[in-house]
């Protein structure tokens, strides 16, 4: 079975996030805490590793099955309630190339650009995901390409520059850099992404870089992440 979006939208704007840090530098916590995911927000995880228990001050409904989370993310979609959802895919076996492209069918085929709220997908530990740093493929890469048009809203969150697949880095119009731990990493960044070498350089631990959809060439804001009470 092939699933489809509908209402096809060009006047829908991308909205796409890349968010980029080694481990600890504060990736889920930006998530969390940033605004790039909202409370009344309809979200759905790739959340392998299970790092969201609640967002924004909402519970994280998971899911092991992926038929179960299917028909728990359609009937959320149907439903159109105010207060939106928060629905997580967390596979057995874990982060695989396999269950994100089943994640991502899903994903895809909830796409509707006529719908008054867009979906957004927040990505977890994509590195081991994608298989190539080039293109993005299958449905992942269609969520990526063509997501906007029916109003999906990709998080895809990487620890390192390098593992970032070329489709994401050129889809993403708002991202957000976070500590790295080696120098050659922050050099790829800075020229990949377009941030000044030395500010990423200079990064001390939970600090960010960021720059979005409405930042002109060659500006970003930065900022510190607060801890978060777990
Ligand atoms: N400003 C901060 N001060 C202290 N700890 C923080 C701060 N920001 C985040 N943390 C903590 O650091 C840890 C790692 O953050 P996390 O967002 O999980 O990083 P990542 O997703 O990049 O691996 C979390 O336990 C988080 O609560
Ligand atoms: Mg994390």
């Amino acid at each position: 079975m092939s699933l489809k979006p509908i209402n096809k939208n060009n006047e829908l704007t991308e909205n796409h996030w890349l968010i980029v840090g080694s481990s600890g530098s504060g990736k889920t916590t930006a998530v969390k805490q940033l605004g790039i995911v909202g409370a009344t927000d309809q979200v759905a995880l790739f959340d392998p590793y299970q790092d969201y228990d609640d967002l924004c001050g909402r519970e994280v409904r998971r899911y092991e099955s992926l038929a179960k989370f299917a028909r728990a993310l359609f009937a959320g979609r149907a439903a159109k309630k105010a207060q939106g959802f928060k629905i997580a895919f967390s596979p057995v076996d874990g982060a695989t190339p396999k269950n994100l492209e089943a994640f991502s069918k899903i994903v895809w085929g909830a796409g509707n650009g006529h719908h008054k709220k867009p979906l957004k997908v927040v990505m977890e530990e994509l590195a081991k995901c994608v298989t190539t740093s080039g293109k993005a493929t299958g449905a992942f890469g269609e969520i990526l390409t063509g997501g906007r048009k029916f109003g999906l809203e990709a998080i895809c969150i990487f620890q390192r520059g390098q593992e970032v697949p070329k489709t994401i880095v050129g889809n993403c119009a708002n991202k957000w850099v976070g500590r790295q731990q080696r120098l050659n990493d922050a050099v790829y960044l800075s020229k990949e992404l377009d941030f000044p070498e030395q500010a990423i350089k200079t990064l001390p631990r939970y600090h960010y870089l960021i720059k979005t959809n409405d930042h002109d060439i060659g500006e970003f804001d930065q900022g510190k992440l607060r801890k978060l009470k777990s």
